[in-house]
């Protein structure tokens, strides 16, 4: 997001949620999937999807101007983004993650003022804070729904993350937090001679064993359940936590690195990303709103690079150079000494 220097800007910032309805509609109406598909025209899409003809050929443009459909002659196509992320056949598809934003954020964040003044998350008034995780996993379709949005994630970070870390030397890794599995199973098939555990809550192990099911990773991949501030940690060369860090107070990151720390074996490493604030808080404006929102729904907040090198290597580790996953996230990896 770039800084905000005129008044078209101010406008187009104020405004700037028109896109992302725009886009969860076409999620939430299957659009995506059926362009992706075939291409159509405009009169089949409405009937097919049952959109009002005086607003259709509206909506539709406006998506073939934010670069999502594309025209061909008078018919209408999934743009190559689109088609792998938006069309829930493709395996890289992320709608689960983008309508979370619409389902849990979305209402959240139009109380901001008012946040801003009580510091009370979400979480807080919900259930008093103990844990961010209770309300979600409260019956199997809110499971599901947050399990499908955290699928989104590890989609985009899988394939960087089997390829940005050396798993050359490492024969097993547990994702600690890594809900229903799918960053395991991507690390795992990128990297066959891995064995990969998914560490998580018991509500999301059937969801694990649905993705697995009896394809080829089963022989490797597992999920074990368990508490990781109350249970003992799996035996494994590599710890991961992704998006785990940043739900929790500090004291509780301090607490999970030491635990990783003193489970893991001599040489072992535990690898960390989230949306790390730069170490001078002013360029990274989506991993600061990032902060601000786990702060507004967790009552917990992203961290900067420093502050993540420092909790680790007060642990004892050895922390190496911060690696950037994509543009939004970034990865810190810790060693223990040999
Ligand atoms: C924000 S999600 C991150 C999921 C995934 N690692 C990713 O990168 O998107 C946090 C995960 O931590 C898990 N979790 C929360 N508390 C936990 C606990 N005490 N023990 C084990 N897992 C826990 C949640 O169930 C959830 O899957």
């Amino acid at each position: 997001m770039s800084a905000i220097q005129s008044v078209p800007s101010l406008v187009r910032t104020a405004t700037r949620f028109f896109e992302a309805q725009a886009l969860f509609a076409g999620i939430e109406l299957g659009l995506f999937g059926r362009v992706a598909e075939t291409p159509a025209e405009a009169s089949e899409l409405r009937d097919e999807l049952g959109l009002h003809p005086s607003i259709t050929f509206d909506y539709l443009d406006a998506l073939v101007s934010m670069g999502l459909l594309s025209r061909d002659g008078s018919r209408y196509v999934a743009t190559p983004i689109a088609s792998s992320h938006l069309d829930p056949a493709k395996p890289d598809y992320i709608g689960g993650f983008l309508s979370l934003n619409q389902r849990r954020l979305y209402p959240a964040w139009g109380n901001l003022a008012e946040f801003l003044k009580s510091g009370e998350s979400v979480v807080q008034k919900l259930s008093g804070g103990s844990s961010p995780m209770p309300s979600l996993y409260s019956d199997s379709a809110r499971t599901r729904s947050f399990a499908e949005g955290m699928d989104g994630y590890a989609v985009l970070l899988g394939g960087p993350l089997a390829e940005k870390f050396d798993w050359a030397g490492v024969d097993s890794f547990t994702d600690l937090g890594g809900c229903r599995g799918m960053l395991t199973t991507r690390i795992a098939a990128a990297h066959p001679h891995l064995r990969g555990v998914t560490f998580d809550l018991p509500p999301l192990k059937p969801l694990f064993e649905e993705l697995v099911g009896d394809g080829d990773l089963r022989d490797r991949v597992s999920f074990q359940a368990g508490d990781f501030f109350a249970d003992p940690l799996p035996d494994t060369q590599v710890y991961i936590a992704g998006h785990v860090l940043h739900d929790w107070v500090v004291e509780r990151r301090r607490d999970l690195i030491r635990s990783a720390f003193d489970h893991l074996p001599p040489g072992g490493s535990f690898i960390i990303y989230d949306s790390m604030i730069d170490d001078d808080r002013s360029s990274a404006t989506f991993n600061l709103l990032m902060s601000l929102n786990m702060a507004l729904v967790s009552g917990s907040s992203e961290y900067t690079v420093a502050e993540g090198t420092r909790w680790l290597a007060e642990a004892g580790f050895t922390v190496r150079e911060p690696v950037a996953l994509n543009g939004l996230t970034t990865m810190l990896v810790g060693d223990k000494p040999s």
